[in-house]
C-alpha cells in the first residue's frame, strides 16, 4: 500500500543510473529506471503499477493514432545541496491534466491516484535527479486512447503513464524568435488551452520553416488578426516595458502556465505593475523604438526562464536589451530556482517534499 492507493510495484534489478552522469544527459532522450501505469476500463480507472521502464505493445488500430485523443503534462522534481527533493506545485499539473482531458473528451484521473504514482515514482527513481543547479527530473506524465478500433469516437479505454527523465538546460543560450503571422497555433472555442498532442504536432511545420531562417522558436499571434501576442514553443511570454510586467492574459487560445503564474505572482509579491492583458506587436515595437521595451522572455517549466534577445517581424529583426542590462528577469530565475531547490521561504507553498 502506498498512501491511500494500492500499487504494485515491480522493481528493477539493475538500475542503469550508473551508467549515466544524470548531470549530463541530454533533454529527453536517456529515461530513468521506472514508469507509472494505469489502465481505464469498463468505466473506471484499474490498480496502478510500477515496473521497470519499456516499450509497450500496441496495436496498429490504437486509437490515440488515429483520432488524437493524448494529453500530457510537464512537471519538474528538484534536488538541493543537501540532497532534499521536492516537486514544484505538482497539483497544479494535476488539475491542467484534467482540464485537457475534459476538452478532449477523456477520462479526468483521480488526484490520489495521479500523486500516488507521482511520489512512489519519485521515491523510487531518485539517484536519477540532477543536483546540479540548473538540473532537474523532468517529468512526464500521459494519457493516451487505447481502443483498438478504427472509427472516429471517444474511446472506452486508456492509459495513463508517468515516466521522467533527468534534464539540464533546456536553451542554453538567449534566444532568437519570429513573430508567426501566417500560421497560428489556436483558435477560439478550440484546444490552445490544453496540453493536447495535436497543439505541438500542428506548430511543428511553422516552427521548421522559421529555424530555417535561424530563430529557435516562433511567437504565435492571435489566428483572427495575426496583431497580438499569444506564447511562444512551449513558453508563455512576457516583457517588461517601463518597469512594468506585461503578458498576454490566458484565454482559451494560451496555456494557462504555472511558470507564468509562478513568475506573476511574485512579481506582484515584489510590488512590481502587472498587467494580464491583450499585447500587441504594434505597442511592444513601439516600446522598442522609445527604449522603453527593456526585458522579453519565454517563461516555462522546460525552458525555466529562457531570455529574447531578437524578434523577427516582417522580415526585419529587432535587437532587444542585453541580457546584461536586465534586472527583473535574472532575478526571478534565481528567486524560483531558489524556491525549487527549496533553499528559501516558501511562502506561497508551492514546493512538495519528496521524503
Ligand atoms: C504551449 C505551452 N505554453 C506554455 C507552457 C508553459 O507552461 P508551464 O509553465 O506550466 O510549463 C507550456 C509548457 O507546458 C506549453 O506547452
Amino acid at each position: 500500500m502506498t498512501g491511500t492507493i494500492d500499487i504494485a510495484i515491480d522493481k528493477t534489478t539493475k538500475s542503469r543510473v550508473k551508467e549515466q552522469d544524470v548531470n549530463n544527459v541530454p533533454f529527453g532522450k536517456v529515461f530513468s529506471d521506472h514508469m507509472f501505469v494505469v489502465e481505464y476500463a469498463d468505466g473506471k480507472w484499474q490498480k496502478g503499477s510500477i515496473s521497470p521502464y519499456r516499450d509497450i505493445p500496441m496495436s496498429l488500430a490504437l486509437s490515440a493514432l488515429h483520432y488524437g485523443q493524448a494529453i500530457f503534462e510537464g512537471m519538474k522534481a528538484y534536488k538541493n545541496e543537501k540532497g532534499e527533493i521536492a516537486l514544484f506545485r505538482p497539483l497544479d499539473n494535476f488539475k491542467r491534466l484534467n482540464i485537457s482531458a475534459v476538452r478532449m473528451a477523456m477520462p479526468e484521473i483521480p488526484e490520489e491516484l495521479f500523486m500516488g504514482g507521482l511520489l512512489e515514482l519519485i521515491k523510487l527513481d531518485k539517484e536519477w535527479i540532477p543536483n546540479s543547479e540548473s538540473g532537474s527530473l523532468y517529468i512526464r506524465p500521459f494519457m493516451i486512447a487505447t481502443d483498438e478500433a478504427i472509427g472516429v469516437k471517444a474511446s472506452d479505454t486508456y492509459k495513463f503513464v508517468i515516466i521522467t527523465c533527468p534534464a539540464g538546460k533546456y536553451y542554453s543560450e538567449p534566444i532568437k524568435v519570429m513573430v508567426e503571422t501566417n500560421y497560428f497555433r489556436a483558435v477560439e472555442g478550440g484546444v490552445g488551452f490544453t496540453k493536447c498532442a495535436g497543439n505541438y504536432g500542428r506548430s511543428l511545420f511553422p516552427t521548421k520553416l522559421a529555424q530555417q531562417k535561424g530563430y529557435q522558436q516562433v511567437i504565435w499571434t492571435d489566428a483572427k488578426t495575426h496583431s497580438f501576442f499569444e506564447e511562444s514553443g512551449t513558453m508563455n511570454l512576457m516583457f517588461v516595458v517601463d518597469n512594468i510586467l506585461i503578458t498576454p492574459a490566458t484565454s482559451d487560445t494560451i496555456l494557462a502556465g504555472v511558470t507564468r503564474d509562478s513568475v506573476l505572482r511574485l512579481a506582484r509579491d515584489w510590488g512590481m505593475l502587472v498587467e494580464e492583458r491583450k499585447v500587441s506587436i504594434k505597442e511592444i515595437f513601439d516600446a522598442h523604438k522609445n527604449g522603453k521595451l527593456q526585458e522579453a522572455f519565454g517563461v516555462g517549466t522546460a525552458a525555466t526562464i529562457a531570455q529574447i534577445v531578437t524578434i523577427g517581424y516582417e522580415g526585419k529583426d529587432y535587437e532587444l536589451p542585453p541580457v546584461e542590462q536586465r534586472k527583473f528577469s535574472p532575478k526571478i530565475d534565481q528567486a524560483l530556482r531558489d524556491i525549487r531547490k527549496c533553499r528559501t521561504e516558501d511562502k506561497f507553498r508551492w514546493t512538495m517534499k519528496v521524503v
